[in-house]
């Protein structure tokens, strides 16, 4: 089995790091072979990187990238692939992993996918689809919600929940009740309560909408919500 990393920049290379690898750089193809492909590109690469990859392989691709893949993933006959939720952090190529601990992955490369981790000592665990999703949305939520109230009210995370809580909880609510609905799944109570206490964490970081098709648009794209509405007119969109 050859193991291969498509995409060589923080992550790609952090996880090259951990084993060996065939590296596929833009413009190559992804071998022939037996084994995960690790795709470590941003998700805009990502209709890029399947027209380089042979049809043969498609069902060896492990999505890591943050945000809603699913409709894409779907669109490609790739719902059942394997993907992954990162915990940790490569702030420049090269740099060392720094592990925030509760690396998942789900399908038929998790294992594989684990256990290079392990060997770069990242903790990852390997889970069920069902728990994959939950937390995939827990991910997705925290992304959007702190991005946008980051955003549109010139805060740090930090700041977004000492002082505009009350707006944390209700977009958290009305973009979980989306989710929910969308993915037909249940999360379990007290959500908004964990997205501030991971923001906590790290309270000095400001986030920002990014990555509008696969983070915020989906919500948008599923339905017009009012929260989510005011603050997004905030930042004229
Ligand atoms: N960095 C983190 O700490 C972190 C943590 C969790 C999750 N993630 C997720 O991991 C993914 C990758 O992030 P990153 O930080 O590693 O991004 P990055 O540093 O920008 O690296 C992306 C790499 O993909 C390469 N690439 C783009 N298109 C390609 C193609 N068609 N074929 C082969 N290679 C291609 C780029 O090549 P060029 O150099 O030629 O542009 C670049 O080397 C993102 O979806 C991100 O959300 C990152």
């Amino acid at each position: 089995m050859t193991e291969t990393i498509v995409g060589v920049g923080r992550i790609g290379r952090a996880l090259a790091e951990m084993g060996p690898a065939a590296l596929v750089r833009r413009g190559e193809a992804v071998p022939d072979g037996e084994g995960p492909v690790y795709v470590c590109t941003r998700n805009d690469d990502l209709d890029v990187v399947l027209r380089q990859t042979p049809r043969s392989r498609r069902g060896d691709l492990v999505f890591v990238q943050n945000g809603m893949l699913r409709p894409w993933l779907e669109r490609h006959g790739l719902a059942d692939n394997t993907q992954a939720l990162l915990y940790f952090a490569v702030s420049t190529r090269g740099a060392t992993p720094v592990d925030g601990g509760g690396t998942v992955a789900w399908g038929p490369w998790a294992d594989a996918l684990v256990a290079r981790l392990a060997r770069g000592g990242i903790a990852a665990q390997a889970v069920d689809r069902e728990t994959f999703d939950r937390q995939m949305v827990e991910k997705l939520l925290w992304n959007c919600v702190f991005g946008l109230i980051c955003q549109a009210r010139g805060v740090t995370v930090g700041q977004a929940v000492d002082d505009h809580r009350a707006e944390v909880d209700a977009l958290t609510a009305e973009l979980a009740g989306v989710a929910e609905e969308a993915l037909e799944l249940t999360l379990a109570p007290g959500v908004s309560e964990r997205l501030c206490a991971y923001s906590r964490t790290i309270a000095d970081y400001t986030g920002a909408v990014k990555e509008w098709r696969w983070r915020n648009g989906w919500f948008r794209g599923r339905a017009r919500t009012p929260v989510h509405e005011g603050l997004l007119a905030m930042i004229s969109i």
